[in-house]
Protein backbone atom coordinates (compact mmCIF):
# COMPACT_ATOMS: atom_id res chain seq x y z
CA UNK A 1 0.00 0.00 0.00
CA UNK A 2 2.80 2.15 0.95
CA UNK A 3 4.96 1.45 -2.15
CA UNK A 4 1.54 2.08 -4.43
CA UNK A 5 1.62 5.47 -2.57
CA UNK A 6 4.85 5.86 -3.41
CA UNK A 7 4.73 4.86 -7.01
CA UNK A 8 1.07 6.91 -7.48
CA UNK A 9 3.36 10.41 -5.81
CA UNK A 10 6.27 9.78 -7.91
CA UNK A 11 4.90 9.90 -11.23
CA UNK A 12 2.45 12.90 -10.25
CA UNK A 13 5.80 14.48 -9.56
CA UNK A 14 7.09 13.41 -13.00
CA UNK A 15 4.65 14.18 -14.52
CA UNK A 16 3.84 17.56 -13.06
CA UNK A 17 8.00 18.25 -13.65
CA UNK A 18 7.15 17.96 -17.64
CA UNK A 19 4.66 20.47 -17.81
CA UNK A 20 6.03 22.71 -16.23
CA UNK A 21 9.06 22.12 -18.80
CA UNK A 22 6.77 22.86 -21.43
CA UNK A 23 6.09 26.58 -20.52
CA UNK A 24 8.52 29.97 -20.21
CA UNK A 25 9.42 30.07 -16.51
CA UNK A 26 7.38 32.94 -14.72
CA UNK A 27 9.60 36.13 -14.00
CA UNK A 28 10.67 37.14 -11.01
CA UNK A 29 10.79 40.94 -11.23
CA UNK A 30 8.45 43.31 -13.38
CA UNK A 31 10.66 43.16 -16.32
CA UNK A 32 13.99 41.89 -17.49
CA UNK A 33 14.96 44.22 -20.73
CA UNK A 34 17.31 42.33 -22.34
CA UNK A 35 21.02 43.17 -22.84
CA UNK A 36 22.08 42.01 -25.97
CA UNK A 37 26.06 43.12 -24.99
CA UNK A 38 26.29 41.02 -21.98
CA UNK A 39 28.64 37.59 -22.77
CA UNK A 40 26.75 36.03 -19.38
CA UNK A 41 24.57 32.76 -20.62
CA UNK A 42 21.38 32.57 -18.80
CA UNK A 43 18.10 31.03 -19.48
CA UNK A 44 16.58 34.01 -21.73
CA UNK A 45 18.89 37.09 -21.85
CA UNK A 46 20.57 38.71 -19.11
CA UNK A 47 18.87 41.76 -18.10
CA UNK A 48 20.03 45.54 -18.68
CA UNK A 49 20.26 48.05 -15.64
CA UNK A 50 16.66 48.61 -14.58
CA UNK A 51 17.36 52.51 -13.84
CA UNK A 52 18.67 52.59 -17.91
CA UNK A 53 15.63 51.62 -18.94
CA UNK A 54 12.94 53.42 -20.93
CA UNK A 55 9.90 52.85 -22.73
CA UNK A 56 11.88 52.64 -26.29
CA UNK A 57 12.22 49.23 -24.92
CA UNK A 58 9.36 48.15 -25.04
CA UNK A 59 8.50 49.77 -28.54
CA UNK A 60 8.59 48.06 -31.69
CA UNK A 61 7.56 50.71 -34.86
CA UNK A 62 5.84 49.84 -38.37
CA UNK A 63 4.17 46.39 -38.26
CA UNK A 64 1.49 48.09 -40.37
CA UNK A 65 4.18 47.13 -42.81
CA UNK A 66 5.66 44.27 -44.42
CA UNK A 67 8.91 43.50 -43.70
CA UNK A 68 12.25 40.99 -42.65
CA UNK A 69 13.22 37.80 -44.07
CA UNK A 70 11.61 36.63 -47.26
CA UNK A 71 11.07 33.20 -48.47
CA UNK A 72 10.96 33.14 -52.08
CA UNK A 73 10.50 29.13 -51.77
CA UNK A 74 7.41 29.50 -49.81
CA UNK A 75 6.29 32.99 -50.69
CA UNK A 76 5.96 34.03 -47.60
CA UNK A 77 8.26 37.10 -45.41
CA UNK A 78 8.58 36.82 -41.22
CA UNK A 79 9.12 40.02 -39.57
CA UNK A 80 10.54 39.13 -36.04
CA UNK A 81 9.02 42.05 -33.91
CA UNK A 82 12.31 42.23 -31.18
CA UNK A 83 11.34 43.79 -28.19
CA UNK A 84 13.59 43.92 -25.76
CA UNK A 85 11.27 44.54 -22.66
CA UNK A 86 9.90 40.88 -23.41
CA UNK A 87 12.55 38.92 -22.55
CA UNK A 88 11.97 36.31 -19.63
CA UNK A 89 7.80 37.48 -20.70
CA UNK A 90 6.87 34.17 -22.31
CA UNK A 91 5.99 35.65 -25.39
CA UNK A 92 7.06 36.49 -28.86
CA UNK A 93 4.97 38.58 -31.77
CA UNK A 94 5.97 38.33 -35.39
CA UNK A 95 3.94 40.21 -38.60
CA UNK A 96 3.78 37.59 -41.55
CA UNK A 97 3.10 38.61 -45.50
CA UNK A 98 1.92 36.04 -48.09
CA UNK A 99 1.90 36.57 -51.27
CA UNK A 100 -1.08 35.10 -53.33
CA UNK A 101 -0.30 31.88 -54.20
CA UNK A 102 2.54 31.82 -51.26
CA UNK A 103 2.26 29.26 -48.16
CA UNK A 104 3.22 29.35 -44.85
CA UNK A 105 3.84 25.45 -45.23
CA UNK A 106 3.24 22.52 -42.17
CA UNK A 107 5.00 23.54 -39.30
CA UNK A 108 5.60 23.58 -35.90
CA UNK A 109 6.45 25.21 -32.71
CA UNK A 110 7.20 22.98 -29.75
CA UNK A 111 7.55 25.47 -27.36
CA UNK A 112 4.14 27.74 -27.98
CA UNK A 113 0.79 27.98 -28.79
CA UNK A 114 0.12 30.68 -31.09
CA UNK A 115 -2.58 33.02 -31.93
CA UNK A 116 -2.87 35.16 -35.45
CA UNK A 117 -4.74 37.83 -36.26
CA UNK A 118 -5.30 38.61 -39.99
CA UNK A 119 -4.14 42.35 -40.98
CA UNK A 120 -4.91 41.99 -44.64
CA UNK A 121 -5.97 39.57 -47.38
CA UNK A 122 -7.99 36.08 -46.42
CA UNK A 123 -5.89 33.17 -45.99
CA UNK A 124 -6.96 29.25 -45.17
CA UNK A 125 -5.01 28.57 -41.91
CA UNK A 126 -5.13 25.83 -39.91
CA UNK A 127 -3.49 22.94 -37.82
CA UNK A 128 -3.99 19.53 -37.64
CA UNK A 129 -4.37 17.38 -34.35
CA UNK A 130 -1.83 14.35 -33.30
CA UNK A 131 -2.07 10.69 -33.84
CA UNK A 132 -4.00 8.83 -34.55
CA UNK A 133 -6.77 11.17 -35.35
CA UNK A 134 -4.70 13.96 -37.86
CA UNK A 135 -7.71 15.78 -37.94
CA UNK A 136 -8.11 19.22 -39.49
CA UNK A 137 -9.35 22.03 -37.99
CA UNK A 138 -9.55 24.97 -40.53
CA UNK A 139 -10.89 28.14 -41.82
CA UNK A 140 -10.80 30.86 -44.62
CA UNK A 141 -9.82 33.76 -42.53
CA UNK A 142 -10.32 37.58 -43.56
CA UNK A 143 -9.44 40.55 -42.40
CA UNK A 144 -9.91 41.22 -38.48
CA UNK A 145 -9.95 37.22 -38.18
CA UNK A 146 -8.21 35.90 -34.97
CA UNK A 147 -7.31 31.59 -35.31
CA UNK A 148 -5.42 29.77 -32.48
CA UNK A 149 -3.53 27.13 -33.09
CA UNK A 150 -2.65 24.66 -29.47
CA UNK A 151 0.91 23.88 -28.73
CA UNK A 152 3.49 21.96 -30.11
CA UNK A 153 0.55 21.02 -33.10
CA UNK A 154 1.33 20.90 -37.08
CA UNK A 155 -0.38 24.08 -38.33
CA UNK A 156 -0.36 26.29 -41.96
CA UNK A 157 -1.62 29.10 -44.23
CA UNK A 158 -2.10 29.52 -47.69
CA UNK A 159 -3.00 32.63 -49.83
CA UNK A 160 -5.21 30.69 -52.31
CA UNK A 161 -7.02 34.66 -52.92
CA UNK A 162 -5.85 37.44 -55.32
CA UNK A 163 -4.66 39.89 -52.98
CA UNK A 164 -1.62 40.13 -50.72
CA UNK A 165 -2.29 38.73 -47.15
CA UNK A 166 -0.78 40.06 -43.74
CA UNK A 167 -0.87 38.17 -40.40
CA UNK A 168 -0.08 39.29 -37.11
CA UNK A 169 0.99 36.33 -34.65
CA UNK A 170 2.05 35.83 -31.17
CA UNK A 171 3.08 33.06 -29.81
CA UNK A 172 3.49 31.77 -26.01
CA UNK A 173 7.00 31.39 -26.05
CA UNK A 174 10.47 33.90 -25.76
CA UNK A 175 11.77 31.53 -28.39
CA UNK A 176 9.23 29.01 -29.31
CA UNK A 177 11.33 27.10 -32.22
CA UNK A 178 10.33 26.34 -35.60
CA UNK A 179 10.14 22.90 -37.42
CA UNK A 180 9.17 22.98 -41.22
CA UNK A 181 8.34 19.51 -42.11
CA UNK A 182 9.51 19.48 -45.51
CA UNK A 183 12.59 21.12 -44.64
CA UNK A 184 13.01 18.99 -41.68
CA UNK A 185 12.47 15.54 -43.47
CA UNK A 186 14.03 16.40 -47.28
CA UNK A 187 16.59 19.24 -46.40
CA UNK A 188 18.29 17.40 -43.62
CA UNK A 189 19.96 15.13 -45.31
CA UNK A 190 18.19 12.05 -44.04
CA UNK A 191 19.16 8.86 -46.50
CA UNK A 192 16.63 8.58 -49.46
CA UNK A 193 15.66 4.91 -48.82
CA UNK A 194 14.36 6.09 -45.50
CA UNK A 195 12.18 9.19 -46.68
CA UNK A 196 10.54 6.43 -49.21
CA UNK A 197 9.57 4.62 -47.12
CA UNK A 198 8.93 7.23 -44.89
CA UNK A 199 6.58 8.34 -47.50
CA UNK A 200 5.06 5.10 -49.13
CA UNK A 201 7.15 5.56 -52.09
CA UNK A 202 10.22 4.72 -54.27
CA UNK A 203 13.70 5.94 -53.20
CA UNK A 204 13.75 7.83 -56.75
CA UNK A 205 10.99 9.86 -56.16
CA UNK A 206 12.02 10.56 -52.38
CA UNK A 207 15.35 11.55 -54.15
CA UNK A 208 13.73 13.88 -56.58
CA UNK A 209 11.98 15.79 -54.06
CA UNK A 210 14.92 16.09 -52.14
CA UNK A 211 16.81 17.39 -54.43
CA UNK A 212 14.59 20.74 -54.55
CA UNK A 213 15.45 21.04 -50.78
CA UNK A 214 18.87 20.59 -50.95
CA UNK A 215 19.60 23.25 -53.77
C1 LIG B 1 -9.15 28.54 -50.36
O1 LIG B 1 -9.16 27.19 -49.93
C2 LIG B 1 -10.23 26.86 -49.05
C3 LIG B 1 -10.04 25.40 -48.62
O2 LIG B 1 -9.93 24.54 -49.70
C4 LIG B 1 -11.56 27.12 -49.74
O3 LIG B 1 -12.61 26.86 -48.82
C5 LIG B 1 -11.63 28.55 -50.22
O4 LIG B 1 -12.82 28.76 -50.95
C6 LIG B 1 -10.43 28.87 -51.09
N1 LIG B 1 -10.42 30.30 -51.43
C7 LIG B 1 -10.34 30.72 -52.68
C8 LIG B 1 -10.33 32.21 -52.86
O5 LIG B 1 -10.26 29.96 -53.63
Amino acid sequence: MASALLLVFAVATLGGAGLGAAFDPNPLQDFCVADPTSKVHVNGQPCKDPSTVSAADFFFPGVDKPGGTASHRYGFSALSVDIPGLNTLGASHARVDVTPGGVFPPHYHPRASETAVVLEGAVYFGFVTSYPDNKVFAKVLRKGDVFAVPQGLVHFLHNNGTEPAALYATLSSQNPGLVLLGDALFGSGLPDDLLAKTFLTDTETAGKIGAKFRS
